[in-house]
């Protein structure tokens, strides 16, 4: 009897977690954080919230967070969940159909992120230290995060993360 009323508390527990915030796993510890510095702000607004979350996606269904035409973030490594800090003072280079470029650079939780857009596809690439990575195939979603997860999605291998 008590095992059962336990474990539908758990279950309700559970789905309240999943209900919160408008990502799964918005607001979850991470498991793997190479960096071993996490967010735990929740979402209270901040240029270094939810390393590695969906910002463009989360700000457009919230209503609230300011709108971002291209953002994410540089990952220490490939599989660090949402909420690792990333790496800051990494460059990301991205170039629109056209040759024009945006360039910018991570901050303190290695989020990057701009309203200013480039035609699409475009390619894009991040330096650090001297060395690049690139992106060789062109893309037409400038929402980093909506490929570059933990797991990834769309064939994308994992995170962006630093040369
Ligand atoms: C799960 C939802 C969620 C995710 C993911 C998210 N945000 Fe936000 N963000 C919010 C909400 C909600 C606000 C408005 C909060 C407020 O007004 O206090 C906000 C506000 C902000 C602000 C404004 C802060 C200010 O001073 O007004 C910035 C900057 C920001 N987000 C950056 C980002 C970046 C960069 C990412 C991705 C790396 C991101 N956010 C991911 C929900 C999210
Ligand atoms: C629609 C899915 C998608 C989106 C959106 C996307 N990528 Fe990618 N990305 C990929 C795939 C697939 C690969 C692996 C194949 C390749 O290199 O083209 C990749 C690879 C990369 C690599 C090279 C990874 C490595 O290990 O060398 C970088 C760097 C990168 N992407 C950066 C970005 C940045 C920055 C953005 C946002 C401006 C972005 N990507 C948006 C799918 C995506």
């Amino acid at each position: 009897m008590t095992v059962r009323f336990a474990s539908i508390l758990a279950a309700l527990a559970s789905a309240l977690l999943t209900l919160a915030g408008c990502g799964s796993s918005a607001d979850a510890p991470p498991a793997a954080c190479s960096t071993d510095k996490t967010w735990s702000g929740g979402d209270r607004g901040s240029s270094l919230m939810h390393p590695g979350g969906n910002c463009i996606e989360c700000h457009s269904s919230g209503g609230e967070g300011p709108r971002y035409a291209i953002a994410g973030t540089v990952m220490n490594d490939s599989k660090d969940d949402t909420n690792c800090d990333g790496v800051s003072g990494v460059t990301v280079e991205i170039t629109g159909a056209n040759g024009q470029k945006i360039t910018l650079t991570t901050n303190g939780a290695g989020n990057f992120f701009s309203s200013g857009s480039v035609p699409t596809p475009y390619t894009a690439k991040v330096i650090s230290g001297g060395k690049t990575r690139a992106m060789s195939a062109a893309q037409t979603d400038l929402n980093c995060a909506g490929c570059h997860t933990a797991e990834g999605a769309n064939g994308a291998p994992g995170r962006v993360f630093v040369p």
